[in-house]
């Protein structure tokens, strides 16, 4: 299996506040047995889905748990370019299209007992693979082989991929980036997720310290709203 290297020096270590994953963790370990694949999404891109479900993927993998981290946000990618292989790596949309063995698309991450499943090239149907029985039965066997399956996803307001990813997997944790995104939204994602008859185990508060920066909002801002676009 190949070894390869997660690079999480774009601000994924600054800010991984290590009490709060134990928190998360914890809470996760008493959600029990049936909520060991877990999809994370938000409402909008850039609240830190990526960031927080791969922290947390290796805050459980830290206590020695075999873990499983996908990374099902096939349109884009917040690990392009941050994983460091010596193989080129073909990832999920080569493994759902049947142009990939298992074998060929999971990797072993430089975190002990972390095991991923990168990306791969953005593929013309992402909802539509991940709706397929390749995706359903990748799941059931990721939870019999490994202890949690965290699956990172793109934002539910843009693309359904998170609701069809979430049924999948049977739970998942909405996360919403503090003071950003409005109540009235976070109901609506909640509600989407209902629709698709998963497990919420409920909302993860993000950027809640960073916001005390002064300049947060005048950067954020414009770079949010150009981002968001990318998904449309
Ligand atoms: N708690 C946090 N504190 C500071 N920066 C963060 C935090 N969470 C995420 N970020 C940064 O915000 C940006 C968006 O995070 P990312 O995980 O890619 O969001 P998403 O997957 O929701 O689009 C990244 O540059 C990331 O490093
Ligand atoms: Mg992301």
């Amino acid at each position: 299996m190949n070894v390869v290297k997660v690079n999480r020096k774009e601000g994924f270590e600054s800010f991984h506040s290590d009490e709060a994953y134990k928190t998360l963790r914890t809470n996760l370990e008493f959600a029990g047995e049936d909520n060991r694949a877990i999809a994370s999404t938000s409402g909008s891109p850039r609240e830190g889905k990526s960031a927080v479900s791969y922290n947390l993927a290796v805050s459980l993998a830290q206590t020695g748990k075999r873990v499983l981290f996908v990374d099902a946000d096939m349109r884009r990618s917040r690990f392009l370019g941050q994983v460091e292989t010596d193989v080129p790596i073909k990832g999920l949309s080569y493994y759902l299209s049947g142009q990939a063995a298992l074998s060929d698309v999971l990797v072993h991450t430089d975190t002990p007992h972390l095991y991923a499943i990168f990306a791969g090239p953005v593929p013309p149907n992402p909802a539509e693979l991940l709706g397929s029985k390749h995706f359903t039965k990748l799941l059931e066997e990721a939870k019999k082989a490994y202890d949690y399956v965290i699956i990172d996803t793109p934002p539910l307001g843009s693309v359904i991929d998170a609701a069809i990813v979430a049924q999948a997997a049977g739970s998942v944790a909405i996360v919403v980036e503090e003071g950003t995104t409005s109540y009235k939204f976070v109901r609506v994602v909640k509600d989407q997720l209902e629709k698709a008859d998963c497990n919420i185990l409920g909302v993860i508060l993000n950027k809640a310290e960073q916001k005390k920066g002064k300049y947060y909002n005048s950067y954020y801002g414009g770079y949010y709203n150009s981002y968001n676009n990318d998904y449309k």
